[in-house]
């Protein structure tokens, strides 16, 4: 029951951070100032990554060391899949902050559909605080493909994370 339950949210997790590798054009242009139109993919993508990834760093926990790997836009299953993936389903609540960076999503949620009981996905404040709550968040699997477009549309130029943000529940 608790295994079937965690690798439900891994699959949540999944289409959480199998988002695209773009960036919004602010991003972009602080990337490649000059040629942007030649920008290569695989440097977005590596900014996503490097940014979802400091910001990991700083407000995640000691267990979020451990989970680092699994900090980013672009994890694959395989890797959920692995043990790393189960041991780090309690870091979902930071991980879903940095995938937002502070920013409330909901308006972009709200115009792709996002049913009103995932929203808290759209504003990155999806607590864990015991087993309950995170099947609470099951339904949302099917609407992570439009949560993620909407934190990567909104990313700024500069990232808004709070360093002194603190996960509010943690269960493990
Ligand atoms: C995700 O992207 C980063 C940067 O491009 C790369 O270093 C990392 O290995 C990728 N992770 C996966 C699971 O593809
Ligand atoms: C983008 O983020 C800002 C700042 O959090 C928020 O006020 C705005 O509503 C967001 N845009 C959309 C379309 O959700």
């Amino acid at each position: 029951m608790f295994y079937s339950g965690t690798l439900r949210l891994l699959a949540i997790a999944c289409f959480f951070l199998s988002a695209h590798g773009l960036l919004s054009e602010h991003e972009l242009q602080s990337l490649c100032p000059k040629d942007r139109g030649f920008c290569p993919k695989k440097a977005s993508q590596a900014a996503l990554h490097n940014r979802i990834q400091s910001c990991c760093k700083k407000v995640g926990k000691v267990e979020m060391k451990f989970c680092l790997p699994l900090c980013g836009y672009n994890t694959t299953l395989e890797a959920l899949d692995s043990g790393l993936g189960v041991k780090c389903v309690s870091q979902l609540t930071t991980w879903a902050y940095c995938a937002a960076d502070a920013n409330d999503n909901r308006e972009c949620c709200k115009a792709k559909g996002v049913n009103p009981e995932c929203l808290s996905f759209c504003k990155g404040d999806v607590p864990t605080c015991d087993l309950k709550s995170i099947f609470a968040y099951q339904p949302c699997l099917k609407q992570m493909k439009a949560i993620v477009e909407c934190h990567v549309e909104n990313l700024s130029a500069e990232a808004r994370f709070d360093p002194a943000w603190e996960a509010p529940c943690d269960w493990e």
